[in-house]
């Protein structure tokens, strides 16, 4: 049967070329507050160049992420409150149970309080010493639980995946012969399990196919290998199956789900991701598997029956999870990252294309090609832009490297600053005004200089790192902006 569709794609415009059209109303609002330009120099001063460490009142539109902050739909606030609060046996996992079997078809569900849990546990019962773990891209955290337990991993993509501007409209694909090729190299033995990402974060929020996924998994059963979807980022990817791939115009985002779990054997997701809460969850159809994983819950989680989550998010992660079902809810994010990300081509602002999920992504690379890798060009994109404008967003480059074990940096192949666009939250309006400000800052881009450490953690450093300019770049900039802008914000 084909989905009835109401999607926004089709409602067109008599006057104007159309624009994405919301198809929810805003019934609960924050106020939010622009700094004037002074102020937000201070603030990224006082945050070591950082977006991270800004204080989120000093924050016009947070780009940062589209995690835990996605928009929650009435009827998911409303079964927050018929949460059903105990220890043991709660009624509302056993909800949280029963929609995750009925949309993917899997029988066991373990909960945890996040989706880096969940690769936490798939790390500690899978990854020995020495393993290798083959994936279409890595994620930080994900590598980070591989790293600690000994093991290592293999990105095998095809080389349009790190090709900024292409319109491959499955960057996120694994390239078949280099699983092969991995595989008679290593040994089945030495691989832990392989990985599969929708969504791929990391390279601009860009989808597999799932005829890909179907290839691959077929050389994961010849070879007795496990198959693990990190599916944080599904709800963008099955949009995108729906829009790009051929064979799936017209299924429905149901049955594209449920292809998605029939072609992998262990689910894991980011629930403040997919579903727009706050939680996560491992889901798999064999039972060996699961009493692996089952142990190590209560130990680092909680109780089976909650996982460090929140009761009352595990009802709205419920309700959100029945809500991806819906070709209008997963539509809305893609659809106004595409039009963010024409407008700023339209205006020779390097991006990535196609446009992904999750957001907008800058290439810092030829924003600034001046800035040498050893200067963090996409994290000084970042203060940049947050002095301009109020925007934060994310560095998703060399600073959220890890230094090799020499102590020399590990230049990160791609240099993007993310600018997410938390589903459902922002206005087309605001769209525009990022928009206005990225340009300017591109036409002025030649003030932007780049930035060194002054306080470096040894983990995860881009999350508490702090830097400073190299010169005086900032207060230029700051002095270009009142040239141009006079006494506006
Ligand atoms: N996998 C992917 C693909 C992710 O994007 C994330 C988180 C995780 C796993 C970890 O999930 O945060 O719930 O522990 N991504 C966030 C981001 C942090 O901003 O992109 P988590």
């Amino acid at each position: 049967m084909t989905e009835e569709r109401n999607n926004m794609r089709e409602i067109k415009f008599y006057t104007d070329n159309s624009v994405p059209l919301e198809m929810h109303k805003v019934r609960i609002v924050q106020k939010l507050h622009l700094l004037p330009i002074d102020d937000r120099l201070n603030a990224i001063s006082e945050a070591g160049n950082n977006t991270f460490l800004l204080r989120n009142k000093d924050t016009f539109l947070d780009m940062l992420t589209d995690s835990g902050v996605n928009a929650m739909s009435d009827l998911q606030l409303s079964a927050m409150m018929t949460a059903d609060d105990s220890y043991a046996g709660s009624t509302t996992f056993s909800k949280m149970e029963s929609k995750l079997q009925e949309i993917f078809g899997t029988k066991y569900v373990l909960p945890a309080h996040q989706g880096r849990a969940c690769e936490h546990i798939l790390a500690k019962v899978f990854v020995k010493k020495g393993d290798i773990v083959p994936m279409n891209y890595h994620f930080t955290t994900t590598k980070a639980h591989i790293i600690i337990q000994g093991g290592d991993i293999l990105e095998i993509h095809y080389p349009e995946a790190l090709i900024v501007e292409s319109n491959n409209p499955f960057k996120g694909n694994m390239s078949p012969e280099l699983l092969k090729k991995a595989i008679a190299e290593y040994g089945a033995d030495k691989i832990s399990f392989v990985r599969m990402e929708a969504g791929t974060n990391l390279i601009g929020g860009q989808p597999f196919s799932l005829a890909n996924l179907k290839e691959i998994y077929q050389i994961c059963k010849q070879h007795n290998l496990l198959l693990v979807l990190d599916a944080s980022l599904l709800s963008d990817n099955l949009y995108f199956i729906n829009v790009r791939e051929p064979a799936y115009q017209n299924v429905e985002i149901r049955k594209i789900a449920r292809e998605f779990a029939d072609n992998s054997d262990i689910i894991y997701f980011s629930a403040r991701k997919l579903g727009h809460a706050r939680g996560g969850g491992i889901c798999t159809n064999k039972h060996e598997l699961y009493m692996k994983m089952r142990e190590l819950v209560p130990l680092y989680e909680g109780f089976l029956t909650y996982g460090g989550m929140s009761i009352r998010e595990i009802e709205a992660i419920t309700v959100g999870l029945e809500e991806t079902m819906d070709y209008d809810m997963i539509s809305q994010g893609p659809l106004f990252i595409e039009y963010m990300v024409n407008e700023l081509k339209q205006r020779g602002v390097p991006v990535v294309t196609p446009a992904g999920g999750l957001g907008c992504h800058l290439d810092a690379m030829q924003f600034v090609p001046h800035i040498p890798q050893s200067e963090y060009p996409a994290g000084a994109l970042g203060a940049a832009l947050f002095i301009a404008s109020g925007i934060r967003g994310m560095e998703r480059g060399t600073l959220s490297e890890e230094r090799k074990a020499d102590g020399s940096e590990r230049y990160s192949n791609m240099e993007l600053l993310r600018l997410a666009l938390p589903r459902r939250v922002f206005t087309l309006s605001q769209i525009k005004y990022a928009i206005d400000r990225i340009t300017w800052l591109y036409e002025n881009r030649k003030l932007i200089g780049g930035l060194k450490f002054v306080e470096e953690p040894t983990v995860l450093r881009f999350f508490m790192g702090k830097l400073a300019p190299v010169s005086d770049w900032q207060e230029k900039i700051v002095a270009k902006f009142k040239a141009d802008f006079g006494d506006s914000l």
